[in-house]
């Protein structure tokens, strides 16, 4: 399901090869790259990410505050390992008479863009919502942001519109044996792929130093 939608894309882009995008589940300690990511974004990403006008300093209180016991934060590394994609599946609050739900955030730096990333991104978060029993995802967006609007209703989000912003929600099927082989596969498939790509930048920077370059030490 994850590769149908991801590799639909423009030919030429490192993720167009027909593999499957590797992501990967990240943790606590990966705080700096996801800081270091939103601050890459400009002003007008920070507010289509999150709906308002976001400084720095509330960006830092964001990640600082991100609950990784409670939510799950995906993320797409690029060849030098530098985080280009992340997404943000935020669990709701449980209410009585009311399905259990999360509320999904993503963003792809510009240099990553239009190559399946933020697809993939959905596409992950939405197994992993089905696989811990979520019903409901949601997506908050403005109806301004035409590439997240395009993106909900490639992966059959209903879009309701209200006051300028849109509410995004996928009904989601319950949990199936498939669920799980898919999100098992493609976390070992992404924890490989970093593997390699840590490998490759290590032997490269190995290579730079014999050759006498400075300050590219292992
Ligand atoms: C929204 C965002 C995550 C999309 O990331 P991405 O990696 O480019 O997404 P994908 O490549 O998987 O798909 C983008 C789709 O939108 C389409 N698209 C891009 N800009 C578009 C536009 N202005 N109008 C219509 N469609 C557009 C692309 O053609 C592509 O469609 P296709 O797969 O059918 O070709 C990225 O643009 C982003 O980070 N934006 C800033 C933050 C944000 O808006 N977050 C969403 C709110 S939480």
């Amino acid at each position: 399901m994850h590769n149908k939608l991801a590799n639909n894309h423009l030919p030429g882009k490192p993720y167009t090869a027909g593999q499957a995008i590797p992501v990967r589940e990240l943790h606590a300690g990966h705080k700096d790259e996801i800081l270091n990511h939103l601050l890459q974004l400009n002003d007008e990403d920070r507010h289509l990410r999150f709906g308002t006008q976001t400084p720095d300093e509330v960006i830092a209180h964001y990640v600082e505050h991100i609950d990784f016991n409670r939510d799950t934060v995906f993320g797409i590394f690029n060849d030098d390992l530098k985080l280009i994609g992340m997404a943000h599946l935020a669990y709701l609050p449980e209410s009585k008479n009311q399905t259990r739900a999360a509320e999904f955030g993503v963003s792809v730096l510009p240099e990553g863009r239009a190559q399946g990333l933020g697809t993939a991104l959905l596409q992950r978060s939405a197994v992993h919502a089905r696989n811990t029993r979520i019903e409901t995802l949601y997506v908050h967006c403005l109806a301004s942001n035409k590439a997240m609007m395009h993106l909900a209703q490639k992966a059959g989000m209903r879009v309701e519109h209200a006051y300028g912003d849109a509410d995004a929600y996928l009904k989601l099927s319950p949990a199936s044996p498939a669920t799980i082989v898919e999100e098992a596969a493609n976390e070992q498939w992404a924890d490989l792929d970093y593997a390699m790509k840590s490998n490759l930048k290590k032997t490269n920077q190995a290579w730079w130093w014999l050759l006498g370059r400075p300050g590219l030490a292992p």
